[in-house]
């Protein structure tokens, strides 16, 4: 089959489209390399430099392909209070115009990635059923991405699902960005010897996931004929951590001895956000496999492997005041 992927620089897509390559697929996809890297970049793929909002752009690449899996996004959940309008115009607008194009061009099936900001502040563990009740302009650009879906795939009788991941880690995934992912930043900063800064008391609760353990869910939210019209959280429900516990978890795979500091809370930050995986387990298979020691242990490796880097303020902050994290106003990370 041949399958488009944007976002193909970044994490999910580069390990997608790995994983669709090796099944024997033909893959192309676009990434304006925002925050992709061109080391991710799978050499078996055509590769597009295209900005999602592009329309024009988008209409021509996607041109044959059957199915359109949309990864690209800036997915910078806790900077989207401060940056609204760089943040929703890779979401929100980003998504309407791949979706636009996907149509014009007749393709089978749209896969949308979505994100548990989707579920806000509701009573964990997140179920899919949930009515949707984002806290932030990350999670409503991602909502009104996926309504927007909804009514063009339906009305133009195109096939979609609807990816929930959460917390996945694992090798690729971007570790210089001082806004998001925080295990890859943790890691980063102690193999530089510096200690791990962390936003409010540290109580938050998260579920992590290893890539190899949900690639197969994502894959088959592509390829699997039977699951249409679905809207799947991807990622585990088992081993639910305290970002302390986080902490220390990496210091002892790192070796860092020193102790974290601690800043100011970050507005909107969700305190518990854990899914459900009744429903991947169910339609997708999904079983978790991989340890979170071994996933930070395997994360750590890549990091290891590829250097510690400084890290890049590589988004604007857009609303500075006396809520905005003074770690990025001052780039303190
Ligand atoms: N990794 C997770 O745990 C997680 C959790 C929740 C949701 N998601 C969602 O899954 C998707 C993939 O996430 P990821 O972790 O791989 O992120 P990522 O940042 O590694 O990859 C996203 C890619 O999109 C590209 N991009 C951004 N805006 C673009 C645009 N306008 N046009 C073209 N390319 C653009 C970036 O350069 C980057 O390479 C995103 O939609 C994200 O919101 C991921």
């Amino acid at each position: 089959m041949k399958i488009f992927i944007t976002g193909i620089a970044g994490f999910l897509g580069s390990h997608l489209a790995k994983k669709m390559i090796d099944l024997g697929h033909e893959v192309s996809g676009n990434d304006n390399l925002i925050g992709g890297e061109k080391t991710n970049l799978n050499k078996k793929i055509s590769f597009f430099e295209t900005d999602c909002n592009d329309l024009d752009g988008m209409s021509k690449i996607i041109k044959g392909n059957e199915i359109v899996y949309h990864c690209a996004a800036t997915a910078h959940e806790g900077l989207s209070v401060f940056s609204p309008n760089v943040i929703t115009k890779n979401i929100f607008q980003a998504s309407v115009s791949t979706i636009t194009a996907s149509i014009q061009n007749k393709v089978k099936r749209f896969v949308y990635c979505s994100s548990m900001a989707r579920y806000g502040n509701q009573e964990t563990p997140f179920k899919e059923n949930m009515t949707p009740k984002p806290e932030d302009p990350y999670g409503v650009a991602k909502v009104a991405g996926e309504n927007v879906l909804k009514i063009l795939a339906d009305l133009n009788g195109i096939e979609w699902n609807i990816a929930v991941p959460h917390n996945i880690i694992g090798p690729n995934q971007k570790y210089d960005d001082p806004f998001r992912n925080v295990l890859s930043i943790f890691i980063n900063r102690n193999l530089q010897n510096k200690p791990a800064i962390i936003y409010g008391d540290g109580n938050q609760k998260r579920c992590f996931s290893y890539i190899d353990d949900v690639i197969y869910c994502l894959e088959k939210l592509a390829l699997d004929k039977k699951i249409n019209k679905e809207i799947i959280n991807i990622g585990p429900d088992e081993e639910e951590i305290t970002i302390n516990k986080l902490v220390e978890m990496v210091a002892n795979e790192t070796g860092f001895n020193g102790k974290p500091i601690y800043v100011a809370d970050r507005p909107k930050e969700v305190k518990f956000a854990t899914c459900n995986a009744d429903k991947s387990r169910r339609l997708l298979n999904y079983k978790t496999k991989t340890s979170l020691k071994e996933a930070i242990n395997k994360t750590a490796e890549f990091v290891k492997k590829n250097g510690v880097k400084e890290f890049k303020y590589y988004l604007p902050v857009e609303i500075i005041n006396e809520r905005t994290p003074e770690t990025w106003v001052k780039k303190l990370i």
